[in-house]
Protein backbone atom coordinates (compact mmCIF):
# COMPACT_ATOMS: atom_id res chain seq x y z
CA UNK A 1 0.00 0.00 0.00
CA UNK A 2 1.07 3.54 -0.74
CA UNK A 3 2.28 5.87 2.14
CA UNK A 4 -0.42 8.32 0.74
CA UNK A 5 -2.93 5.51 0.68
CA UNK A 6 -1.93 4.76 4.28
CA UNK A 7 -2.46 8.39 5.35
CA UNK A 8 -6.72 8.43 4.39
CA UNK A 9 -8.72 8.25 7.16
CA UNK A 10 -11.00 6.26 7.93
CA UNK A 11 -13.97 5.78 10.44
CA UNK A 12 -15.56 3.48 12.30
CA UNK A 13 -17.81 2.89 15.94
CA UNK A 14 -15.76 3.64 18.65
CA UNK A 15 -15.36 0.66 21.06
CA UNK A 16 -15.04 -0.07 25.00
CA UNK A 17 -11.34 -0.73 24.00
CA UNK A 18 -10.91 2.61 22.27
CA UNK A 19 -10.78 4.90 25.96
CA UNK A 20 -7.36 4.22 26.68
CA UNK A 21 -6.41 6.26 23.81
CA UNK A 22 -9.80 8.33 23.77
CA UNK A 23 -8.83 9.81 27.27
CA UNK A 24 -5.51 10.08 26.32
CA UNK A 25 -6.17 12.24 23.62
CA UNK A 26 -9.12 13.83 25.33
CA UNK A 27 -6.86 14.85 28.68
CA UNK A 28 -4.23 16.46 26.28
CA UNK A 29 -6.43 18.58 24.31
CA UNK A 30 -9.05 20.16 27.08
CA UNK A 31 -8.87 21.94 30.18
CA UNK A 32 -12.04 20.12 31.25
CA UNK A 33 -12.15 16.68 29.64
CA UNK A 34 -15.00 14.33 29.39
CA UNK A 35 -14.62 11.26 31.70
CA UNK A 36 -14.26 7.31 30.75
CA UNK A 37 -17.76 7.01 32.29
CA UNK A 38 -19.06 9.73 30.19
CA UNK A 39 -17.91 7.83 27.05
CA UNK A 40 -18.75 4.38 28.62
CA UNK A 41 -22.58 5.78 29.33
CA UNK A 42 -22.84 7.50 25.98
CA UNK A 43 -21.36 4.07 24.04
CA UNK A 44 -24.32 2.18 26.56
CA UNK A 45 -27.33 4.52 25.58
CA UNK A 46 -26.27 4.03 21.92
CA UNK A 47 -24.81 7.50 21.01
CA UNK A 48 -23.37 7.84 17.76
CA UNK A 49 -19.89 7.47 19.04
CA UNK A 50 -17.12 6.70 16.01
CA UNK A 51 -13.39 7.08 16.10
CA UNK A 52 -11.70 8.08 12.91
CA UNK A 53 -7.60 6.36 12.38
CA UNK A 54 -4.95 6.87 9.94
CA UNK A 55 -3.11 3.84 9.26
CA UNK A 56 -4.49 1.73 12.18
CA UNK A 57 -3.85 5.09 15.00
CA UNK A 58 -7.15 6.24 16.52
CA UNK A 59 -6.85 10.27 16.02
CA UNK A 60 -10.26 11.78 16.91
CA UNK A 61 -13.09 10.61 17.58
CA UNK A 62 -16.88 12.12 18.00
CA UNK A 63 -20.17 11.76 19.86
CA UNK A 64 -23.25 12.03 18.72
CA UNK A 65 -26.63 12.13 19.95
CA UNK A 66 -30.11 11.45 17.71
CA UNK A 67 -33.49 12.21 18.70
CA UNK A 68 -37.03 13.46 16.90
CA UNK A 69 -35.23 14.44 13.99
CA UNK A 70 -32.63 16.35 15.61
CA UNK A 71 -29.19 15.64 15.58
CA UNK A 72 -27.01 16.71 18.99
CA UNK A 73 -22.88 16.68 18.55
CA UNK A 74 -21.86 16.52 22.09
CA UNK A 75 -17.94 15.86 21.21
CA UNK A 76 -15.19 16.41 18.15
CA UNK A 77 -12.02 15.45 19.08
CA UNK A 78 -8.78 15.36 17.02
CA UNK A 79 -5.43 14.51 18.47
CA UNK A 80 -3.09 17.35 19.17
CA UNK A 81 -0.19 16.15 17.25
CA UNK A 82 -2.77 15.21 14.08
CA UNK A 83 -4.68 18.89 13.88
CA UNK A 84 -4.38 20.94 11.12
CA UNK A 85 -4.23 18.69 8.35
CA UNK A 86 -8.39 18.29 7.42
CA UNK A 87 -9.12 15.36 9.22
CA UNK A 88 -11.93 17.51 11.83
CA UNK A 89 -13.17 18.55 8.55
CA UNK A 90 -13.35 15.14 7.36
CA UNK A 91 -14.79 13.87 10.75
CA UNK A 92 -17.59 16.69 11.01
CA UNK A 93 -18.65 16.14 7.52
CA UNK A 94 -19.13 12.19 8.46
CA UNK A 95 -21.11 13.12 11.38
CA UNK A 96 -23.12 15.14 9.52
CA UNK A 97 -23.50 12.74 7.15
CA UNK A 98 -24.38 10.35 9.76
CA UNK A 99 -26.78 12.39 10.81
CA UNK A 100 -28.68 12.71 7.64
CA UNK A 101 -28.87 9.22 7.25
CA UNK A 102 -30.65 9.35 10.37
CA UNK A 103 -33.22 11.36 8.55
CA UNK A 104 -31.86 14.79 11.29
CA UNK A 105 -33.50 17.77 9.87
CA UNK A 106 -31.10 19.95 12.21
CA UNK A 107 -27.76 19.45 13.78
CA UNK A 108 -26.67 21.20 17.19
CA UNK A 109 -23.60 21.93 18.75
CA UNK A 110 -22.12 24.01 21.68
CA UNK A 111 -18.58 25.25 21.65
CA UNK A 112 -16.57 27.62 24.03
CA UNK A 113 -17.17 31.44 22.78
CA UNK A 114 -13.20 31.21 23.06
CA UNK A 115 -12.79 28.31 20.98
CA UNK A 116 -11.78 29.84 18.07
CA UNK A 117 -10.56 27.20 15.85
CA UNK A 118 -14.03 25.11 16.29
CA UNK A 119 -16.01 28.49 15.77
CA UNK A 120 -14.19 28.62 12.52
CA UNK A 121 -14.62 25.03 11.38
CA UNK A 122 -18.21 25.08 12.10
CA UNK A 123 -18.91 28.38 10.47
CA UNK A 124 -16.62 26.97 7.34
CA UNK A 125 -19.05 24.37 7.11
CA UNK A 126 -22.63 26.56 7.15
CA UNK A 127 -23.69 25.74 11.10
CA UNK A 128 -24.92 29.39 12.26
CA UNK A 129 -25.40 30.98 15.82
CA UNK A 130 -28.62 30.04 16.96
CA UNK A 131 -28.49 30.90 20.93
CA UNK A 132 -25.81 31.64 23.90
CA UNK A 133 -25.56 29.45 26.71
CA UNK A 134 -24.37 31.59 29.55
CA UNK A 135 -21.97 30.42 31.78
CA UNK A 136 -22.19 26.99 30.21
CA UNK A 137 -19.09 25.58 30.71
CA UNK A 138 -16.50 25.56 33.39
CA UNK A 139 -13.17 27.61 33.28
CA UNK A 140 -10.33 27.68 35.67
CA UNK A 141 -11.54 30.87 36.60
CA UNK A 142 -15.34 30.42 36.55
CA UNK A 143 -17.64 29.52 33.85
CA UNK A 144 -18.03 30.57 29.91
CA UNK A 145 -20.50 31.18 27.88
CA UNK A 146 -21.28 29.09 24.87
CA UNK A 147 -22.30 29.49 21.45
CA UNK A 148 -25.71 26.77 20.08
CA UNK A 149 -24.95 26.55 16.73
CA UNK A 150 -27.08 24.81 14.19
CA UNK A 151 -27.38 23.56 10.57
CA UNK A 152 -29.99 22.44 8.46
CA UNK A 153 -29.72 18.81 7.18
C1 LIG B 1 -11.57 21.74 16.38
C2 LIG B 1 -10.80 20.55 15.81
C3 LIG B 1 -11.70 19.32 15.84
C4 LIG B 1 -10.43 20.88 14.35
O1 LIG B 1 -9.72 19.77 13.82
P1 LIG B 1 -8.47 19.96 12.83
O2 LIG B 1 -8.19 18.65 12.22
O3 LIG B 1 -7.37 20.66 13.52
O4 LIG B 1 -9.11 20.98 11.75
P2 LIG B 1 -8.89 20.98 10.19
O5 LIG B 1 -7.45 20.85 9.84
O6 LIG B 1 -9.84 20.03 9.55
O7 LIG B 1 -9.32 22.48 9.85
C5 LIG B 1 -10.67 22.79 9.65
C6 LIG B 1 -10.89 24.27 9.87
O8 LIG B 1 -10.79 24.57 11.26
C7 LIG B 1 -10.24 25.87 11.39
N1 LIG B 1 -8.93 25.76 12.04
C8 LIG B 1 -8.27 24.62 12.33
N2 LIG B 1 -7.14 24.91 13.01
C9 LIG B 1 -7.11 26.27 13.13
C10 LIG B 1 -6.19 27.18 13.75
N3 LIG B 1 -5.09 26.76 14.37
N4 LIG B 1 -6.50 28.49 13.71
C11 LIG B 1 -7.61 28.94 13.09
N5 LIG B 1 -8.52 28.11 12.49
C12 LIG B 1 -8.26 26.81 12.51
C13 LIG B 1 -10.12 26.44 10.01
O9 LIG B 1 -11.37 27.04 9.66
C14 LIG B 1 -9.91 25.19 9.20
O10 LIG B 1 -10.24 25.35 7.85
P3 LIG B 1 -9.09 25.76 6.78
O11 LIG B 1 -8.01 24.71 6.92
O12 LIG B 1 -9.80 25.72 5.49
O13 LIG B 1 -8.59 27.11 7.20
C15 LIG B 1 -9.46 20.29 16.58
O14 LIG B 1 -8.69 21.47 16.52
C16 LIG B 1 -9.67 19.89 18.02
O15 LIG B 1 -9.87 18.71 18.31
N6 LIG B 1 -9.57 20.88 18.94
C17 LIG B 1 -9.69 20.61 20.38
C18 LIG B 1 -11.06 20.12 20.73
C19 LIG B 1 -12.14 21.06 20.26
O16 LIG B 1 -12.06 22.28 20.40
N7 LIG B 1 -13.21 20.45 19.70
C20 LIG B 1 -14.40 21.17 19.30
C21 LIG B 1 -15.23 21.40 20.50
S1 LIG B 1 -16.78 22.12 20.08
Amino acid sequence: MSALADSVPRTRPMKESDLERVMAIEKAIYTHPWTRGNFVDSLKAGYTCHVMEVSGEVIGYGVMMIAANEAHLLNLSIAREWQRHGYGRSLLLHFVEAARQAEGQQMLLEVRLSNFVGRSLYFSMGFCSVAIRPGYYPTKQGREDAILMGLNL
